[in-house]
């Protein structure tokens, strides 16, 4: 088997890697010479675990190699998949198809023999459909089925969730292209991973579907977590409570400052905005974006209320920017909306995080950057705990004690226990628990 990988970006990338070390010869195809390059001699330009043992042990093995020229990577190519960027676009959370559609029309003017084209992207109801129009209209005489294959890779977990999925969704319509699919796949077929086949529709919304189940699950966990602290009620205990229900299941319960990262903002706007396009608005959704929105910004009236009522002229020790640990990704981060509000109302802030600070530093203004956790607290008035990395799940409670200037701790991710950050004298606030 040999594929040509366009685009690599996130999906692209780790999926052509994964392919690779499943024995297919993989071509990566971008227009980025830089970056091109770059991967040519090792450069990975995303920070993923894992991630660069493998390009580099599969370039070396000859099955992985970065090229500039689509027509060639395309020619002995059984499949190409489109793994370009889906920006939002201008209108209302709609998904900007550009590139995809650039990609298709690309595409069609190399097409020699039969091929699979397959979009990887994150793309709407609908876009495979008009692909398929693109390639036919403007080759009448080419060979082709378009196939859509999403992907359901977390950021920081993606080596695994490909090689060892909970299932594989193809949308593909012909026998010739769900064998080719069936092929790529076989590894998988080895460990008995569910492997869906549908219609190009039906697949395009599984992903989407997936995504706004999972956001709207988070948000459904999160608002019972307001109501544990209202009532006195302890949301961990809510979430094992109702998680060991195999009906609810109990991943995605953990409560938190909302969610964030590329896929579940993007991805439950776009699926909204599909939605209403077609006269079937789904307000669920419609509600879990709006909240989510609103949470985010209200985790820095937590860290006001929980300073006495204001943070003019205090120090804030944040820990962690990226929108959760493991990545260096900023998007949609909680810490892009409590940062800006919390100087709004007159607080300096001083920030730590293991890999997001060179992005956030294009993100966010007037912080103070430091080179470790500790460092960020010298002196603060607060140590807000805005991502759960690990380094700083067992952080030496005297030291930070030394450090800040009062002993507050806003912890929005609950690593720590109530009951022993009291013992320990530190007044602690957490998401849905009991103080
Ligand atoms: C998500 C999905 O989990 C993947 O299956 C999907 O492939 C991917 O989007 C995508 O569409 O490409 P990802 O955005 O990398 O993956 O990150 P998650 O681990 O799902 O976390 C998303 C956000 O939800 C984070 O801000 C995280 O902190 C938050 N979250 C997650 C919670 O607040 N509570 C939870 O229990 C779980």
């Amino acid at each position: 088997m040999r594929i040509a990988m366009l685009g690599t970006g996130y999906v692209g990338l780790v999926s052509g890697t994964c392919f690779s070390e499943f024995g297919t010869d993989v071509v990566c195809v971008d227009k980025d010479e830089a970056k091109i390059e770059g991967l040519r001699n090792g450069v990975i330009p995303i920070f993923e675990p894992g991630l660069e043992t493998l390009v580099k042990k599969n370039a070396a093995a000859g099955r992985l190699s970065f090229s500039l020229d689509l027509a060639e990577a395309a020619r002995d190519a059984d499949a190409i998949f489109i793994a370009v960027g889906t920006p939002p676009g201008p209108q209302d959370g709609q998904a900007d198809l550009s590139y995809v559609y650039q990609a298709a029309r690309e595409i069609a003017a190399v097409l020699d023999g039969y091929k699979v084209i397959i979009t990887k992207s994150t793309v709407p109801v609908g876009t495979g459909r008009e692909v398929e129009r693109i390639i036919r209209e403007a080759r009448p005489d080419a060979d082709f089925d378009v196939v859509s294959n999403p992907e359901f890779l977390r950021e920081g977990a993606a080596i695994n969730d490909f090689m060892r999925p909970d299932r594989v969704v193809i949308g593909a319509e012909s026998k010739r292209a769900q064998d080719v699919m069936a092929e790529l796949y076989r590894p998988l077929y080895l460990i008995e991973t569910p492997i869906i086949f549908t219609k190009l529709e039906t697949s395009e919304l599984i992903k989407y579907a997936g995504n706004a189940f999972l956001a709207t699950k988070i948000s459904f966990i999160n608002q019972m977590a307001d109501l544990c602290e209202k009532v006195g009620a302890d949301v961990h205990q809510v979430a094992k409570g109702i998680g060991l229900d195999g009906r609810i299941g109990r991943k995605f319960l953990h409560a938190g400052p909302g969610y964030g990262g590329s896929c579940f903002p993007k991805d439950t706007q776009a699926l909204a905005y599909t939605a209403r396009a077609n006269g079937a608005p789904v307000s669920l959704v419609e509600d879990v974006i709006s909240y989510n929105a609103a949470r985010k910004r209200g985790m820095a009236d937590k860290v006001i209320a929980h300073c006495g009522g204001t943070v003019a002229g205090k120090k804030v020790a944040v820990l962690g920017l990226t929108f959760k640990p493991n990545t260096d990704d900023m998007r949609d981060s909680p810490s892009l909306d409590i940062i800006p509000i919390l100087q709004a109302q007159g607080a300096t802030v001083s920030a730590y995080d293991p890999e997001g600070m060179e992005e956030a530093k294009k993100l966010l203004s007037d912080v103070t950057y430091c080179t470790g956790a500790y460092q960020a607290m010298e002196g603060a008035d607060v140590l807000v705990i805005v991502t759960e990395w690990n380094e700083f799940r067992r952080l030496d409670m005297d030291r930070v004690k030394s450090l800040l200037s009062a002993p507050l701790i806003v912890d929005l991710r609950n690593i720590y226990s109530p009951a022993e950050m009291a013992e320990d004298g530190f007044e602690y606030l957490s998401i849905g628990r009991p103080l």
